[in-house]
């Protein structure tokens, strides 16, 4: 690859699920010494230009991770072209993203939870409507799916 890679985690309203997925793939990258572009964005636009929800941030400061900084934005055809890997953190999502690619764009699109073996399909639960203890539950579902996503993306470069 001539550039390192990038790649963007996509939920629905980039403030619980991605911004997670974002934080926990930063943190595996330093991890293993992967050097790469990551962001996230949600598919919908009620939370544009807004901080993540407070129990995401909680999740991730508990974890190691300052999130506070994120903010929220809506995916566009031409992150396509500027991502390697766009990662949908579920099936409506991953359905969504399919209709918006433009045709003959080169990025790899994929649902997160197929990258960790024996978790094919499945989507990470949206905690919005939830209690904080659904916030634990995103955050190991996202690291499992950052490490392994990153191994793979270590392993292609
Ligand atoms: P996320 O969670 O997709 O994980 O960021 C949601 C956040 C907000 C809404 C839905 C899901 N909402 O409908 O506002």
């Amino acid at each position: 690859m001539a550039r390192h890679p990038a790649i963007l985690f996509v939920c629905l309203g980039n403030i619980c699920r991605s911004p997670l997925a974002e934080a926990a793939f930063r943190q595996e990258a330093e991890r293993i010494g992967l050097d790469v572009t990551v962001d996230s964005a949600g598919t919908g636009d009620w939370h544009v230009g807004e901080p993540p929800d407070p129990r995401a941030i909680a999740v991730a400061r508990a974890n190691g991770v300052d999130i506070a900084g994120y903010r929220g934005r809506q995916v566009a055809p031409a992150d396509f072209e500027r991502f390697d890997h766009v990662v949908a953190l579920d099936l409506a999502n991953l359905a969504r993203l399919r209709a918006l690619r433009p045709e003959g764009s080169r990025a790899a699109l994929s649902l997160l939870l197929d990258h960790v073996p024996g978790r094919a399909g499945e989507p990470v639960a949206d905690p919005y409507y939830g209690a904080q203890e659904g916030f634990d539950t995103t955050w190991a579902d996202v690291t499992a799916g950052a490490r392994a996503l990153a191994r793979r993306v270590a392993e292609a470069e």
